[in-house]
């Protein structure tokens, strides 16, 4: 039984060399097609995992700002049909921050969206170029103000550790987001993904990405930062004020059941993986064919299962409850985390072993992968 509910719109106006998410840019999309098809594929998750009213909505991208607000509104109605909906249901939707769009957030607001994830990505209009953006700063803090009117939750994104960008730059730049009062923030470091236009550029010497120790240098500053503000982080790119944490990545990355719909979704269902067909035609047409667009049902080895659950949680602040974990997966604890390595990263400083709780300190949190691949017991990778 899921109680949150994912829903992927793979469609955006425009490319940005950096993203390597399921995202495409087409003339037109059928919006009545669409609307149907993301209805049959809920349904097909709700007649398998239903039967507890949904505490989270999140409509993920490419950019579901672009959905007609009657088109949410729809989905929101047959969710709500098929599984209820929880008192404090939260539904959110990623936005990106232009005039057209934010002229939509009143209507999305009244669709039952309570929540909206801005694409701010920067507060200089030199670094937005650079990200191939469509908005410029002065855009961008409209629709923040827009968003702030509609929505009582609101959340933006943040790039740093961009190219040459300094110490300095970097903490003017996060003190001035800081002081918009949004009671979440998202802040990720810019990555290189492979098969990006960016990737290309690297390559191809156009620029060089920013050292690790300069960004090791910008990260420590972003979680002082948004500490001394009141929203520490509570996952390695999130941060919040008290009880302002996304509950539906909150599920998550706590590894429990998530429905995904929509092109390249990705679920949680009874131990099983499911996923969508990628391409928004292939998962349109497998739809009208089978009536869903899963393209693939794995069933999860319990260890397979538990390794998630610690890849998951320990990105999180508050860490992994390994004995619960234990239980849920029939493992002992000594095969989930390997004992020698726990000792060892324990007296390094870079976890705190609670014995039935065990996380990543801020020490650790620059090197999480590392850490990672340390801790997590390699028969249970290999499983
Ligand atoms: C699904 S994406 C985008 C949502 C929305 N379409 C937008 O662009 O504003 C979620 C977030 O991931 C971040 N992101 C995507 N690719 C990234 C990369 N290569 N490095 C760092 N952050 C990235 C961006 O901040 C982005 O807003
Ligand atoms: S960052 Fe957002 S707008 Fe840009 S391509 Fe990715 S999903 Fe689309």
């Amino acid at each position: 039984m899921a109680r949150a509910l994912y829903i992927h719109w793979p469609f955006c106006l425009k490319k940005c060399p950096y993203c390597d998410f399921n995202s495409h840019v087409r003339d037109e999309v059928d919006h009545a097609a669409w609307q149907r098809a993301l209805i049959a594929d809920m349904r097909h998750e709700a007649a398998l995992a239903g039967g507890e009213p949904l505490a989270s909505i999140f409509f993920g991208g490419g950019t579901p700002s672009l959905m007609p607000p009657a088109l949410v509104d729809g989905l929101l109605a047959e969710a709500e049909r098929l599984w209820g909906f929880a008192d404090d249901v939260e539904i959110t939707l990623e936005a990106n921050p232009s005039s057209v769009e934010a002229a939509a957030f009143g209507d999305l607001a009244r669709a039952g969206v309570n929540r909206v994830s801005l694409g701010l990505q920067a507060l200089d209009d030199a670094a937005l170029r650079f990200l191939g953006r469509l908005h410029d700063v002065a855009e961008g803090l409209d629709a923040l103000a827009v968003a702030q009117r509609h929505f009582a939750r609101v959340s933006f994104d943040l790039i740093y550790a961009r190219p040459n960008q300094s110490v300095a730059a970097w903490e003017r730049e996060l003190e001035r987001a800081l002081g918009f009062g949004t009671g979440h923030l998202s802040l990720y470091q810019l990555t290189i993904e492979p098969n990006t236009r960016f990737a290309t550029d690297v390559r191809q010497g156009r620029f060089d990405p920013l050292d690790d120790d300069p960004a090791a240098e910008l990260f420590e500053v972003t979680r002082a930062l948004t500490a001394n503000a009141g929203l520490p982080a509570y996952e390695i790119s999130n941060h919040a004020r008290p009880n302002e944490q996304s509950r539906h990545n909150l599920a998550y990355w706590r590894y429990q059941d998530c429905c995904g719909i929509g092109p390249g979704a990705h679920g949680r269902r009874g131990g099983a993986a499911t996923m969508r067909h990628r391409k928004p035609e292939n998962w349109l047409s497998a739809v009208v064919e089978h009536g869903h667009g899963l393209r693939e049902e794995t069933s999860l080895s319990p260890s397979t299962a538990a390794s998630e659950a610690l890849l998951m949680g320990l990105r999180l602040a508050e860490g992994v409850p390994l004995a619960e974990i234990a239980t849920r997966f029939g493992i002992e604890p000594a095969r989930l985390i390997d004992p020698q390595r726990r000792e060892m990263l324990a007296q390094l400083g870079f976890i705190r072993d609670e014995g039935e709780r065990l996380a990543v300190t801020p020490r650790g949190m620059p090197v999480l992968d590392a850490i990672l691949g340390e801790l997590v017991h390699p028969e249970l990778v290999a499983a």
